[in-house]
């Protein structure tokens, strides 16, 4: 059964919403704190090994019951049941959503016109471990006779961004290969990658899942006709393997079918990090932590699927977005991981976000008169505090933040931990806080220079109240990795849920694709 179609703007709890907003107008944050001694117990959760703490925003217990009214009026709870089990809730691209599925451990069927999909699930997994560990091990030989040293992924979109991500995250994890992805259709980023690489003991792994894509078919052939220099058509198979639904187009292609590793149409591009399309994550740190990953993963589903929605960090994520994009108008999220290993998070989370929920047609097939998709972007702390923070701090746009932080590094280096985390809760004080004229005069005049105090005052006032999320983690783990990513995938699905669209499919990047293939052949 598809999902339902309800405008959110008629329900009630919208119009509650609504009038609600004209009275927080003049909410403080810091008042917030003042009045009230448990609010950070009050609006946190903890789950496993992870911590919400969401009280930094302009919300109060009212705001909450609000936001979860509107969730039980668009039916969530109805829609959750049917995007674990299966049904075709990507209508238009008649097909189901189901990338939960390739990270589930429960033996419950799930069924695919008439057929249960685990088996094939298992059988894929099976596979990857046992291709993996012939690679890493080295008993998997190259045209010549030697091990395999490098891994090349071949992808664009989904086939590259959720690999490079997790590959460059868990880079700790990792085993000797060294890995490298190749996307753009720029013949400069394949030229500077082929560069580096020896065809001996490279591996090629193609990841598309039409196998049309124009950037990932020109990049693959420009390096099969790279390796070709230097080995011959029957050298392709130790070589080049394949992970594509498109079999012909591989076969063309001259790869060997016992090398092609199978995607689903059930699984979209952008969430696919958890099927075939993570070969070279389970290549680059092993099996065993790669499955770590997808197990980390199902337990945030299972936090989101049984999870009362005001005790669900997914859900409560999604409706405290759509609290700021609706109500508030706040146009853009930031996404700051204190840690350097998630430089990639922002870019993939760009395309699993606004590739699903950028969209202005609701599922009635009528413009929507409401804000959608937010425009996220972020970058890694403390980098981003000495680059873009100023306008975050003192800016006039309303740009809700997510600080993700880890409570141990990996190395140690204690000092430096304790120096990086002291910065992580010091912005999210200083947006929430900020910093009062009084205090500003204070400094002012014990700094000694009187004179200055009437000038520099205005631009050294913070005016505070602007909203972030504290996420914390243990530590950056296969496990905690998973369960990160698919916190962010489920809080997609719930704001596409509210805003009733479709956040499946992706027709927003055809026409361009189609134009470019009209100049080339008018050239
Ligand atoms: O252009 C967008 C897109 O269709 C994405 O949704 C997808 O992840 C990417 O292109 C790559 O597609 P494919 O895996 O079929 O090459």
């Amino acid at each position: 059964m598809p999902l339902q179609n309800i405008n959110p703007t008629t329900t009630n709890a919208w119009k509650k919403l609504a009038s609600h907003y004209n009275e927080m107008q003049s909410f403080s944050i810091q008042k917030a704190f003042k009045s009230d001694a448990e609010r950070k117990e009050k609006f946190s959760i903890d789950f496993n090994d992870l911590s919400l703490d969401f009280s930094k925003n302009r919300i109060e217990q009212k705001t909450l019951d609000l936001l979860v009214e509107l969730a039980n009026e668009a039916e969530l709870k109805d829609a959750i049941d049917k995007y674990f089990s299966g049904d075709v809730i990507n209508v238009t691209e008649e097909r189901a959503v189901l990338h939960t599925a390739l990270r589930s451990n429960s033996e419950d069927e799930i069924q695919i016109e008439n057929k249960d999909i685990k088996p094939e699930i298992k059988k894929a997994l099976r596979k990857i471990r046992a291709f993996s560990n012939k690679v890493i091990s080295g008993d998997w030989k190259g045209y010549t006779g030697k091990k395999i040293t490098d891994i090349v992924n071949i992808g664009i979109g989904g086939s590259d961004l959720g690999p490079d991500m997790i590959v460059e995250a868990l880079q700790f994890y990792k085993n000797q290969l060294t890995t490298h992805f190749v996307s753009n259709i720029d013949g400069d980023h394949v030229s500077e990658i082929l560069k580096k690489l020896d065809p001996e003991t490279t591996l090629f792994v193609i990841v598309s899942k039409t196998f049309t894509t124009q950037e990932t078919i020109t990049n693959a052939n420009t390096i099969k006709n790279w390796f070709l220099k230097s080995a011959s058509q029957f050298d392709i198979a130790k070589h080049f393997v394949a992970v594509s639904t498109n079999l012909d187009a591989i076969d063309a292609f001259g790869i060997d079918p016992k090398n092609v590793f199978p995607m689903w149409n059930w699984v979209g591009g952008r969430f696919s990090l958890w099927s075939s399309v993570g070969l070279s994550i389970s290549l680059s740190v092993g099996f065993d932590n790669y499955k770590s990953l997808l197990d980390g993963a199902e337990k945030m589903d299972l936090h989101f699927k049984n999870s009362e929605f005001d005790q669900n960090i997914p859900v409560l994520l999604a409706l405290l977005s759509i609290w700021y994009n609706n109500f508030y108008k706040a146009e853009s999220e930031a996404i700051l991981p204190y840690t350097q290993y998630l430089t990639k998070l922002a870019p993939y989370l760009q395309q699993a976000i606004m590739e699903s929920n950028g969209k202005s047609v609701d599922r009635n097939g009528n413009d929507v008169n409401y804000q959608t998709g937010t425009i996220v972007w972020g970058s890694t702390g403390t980098n981003m505090q000495h680059a873009f923070m100023q306008l975050v701090h003192q800016g006039t746009k309303l740009i809700p933040t997510d600080f993700i932080g880890y409570e141990e590094s990996l190395y140690g280096l204690t000092d430096h931990h304790q120096k990086l985390m002291a910065n992580y809760y010091a912005q999210m004080d200083a947006l929430a806080f900020g910093k009062s004229k009084e205090d500003v005069h204070l400094e002012l005049k014990f700094s000694g220079d009187t004179s200055k105090i009437q000038t520099l005052m205005p631009f050294k006032v913070f005016e505070g109240n602007r909203p972030s999320n504290a996420i914390l983690f243990q530590k950056l783990t296969p496990v905690s990795l998973g369960e990160l990513v698919a916190m962010y995938e489920h809080k997609i699905f719930v704001q596409g849920v509210i805003w009733n669209i479709f956040s499946y499919d992706q027709f927003g990047v055809e026409l361009g694709k189609e134009l470019a293939k009209k100049l080339l052949n008018n050239a």
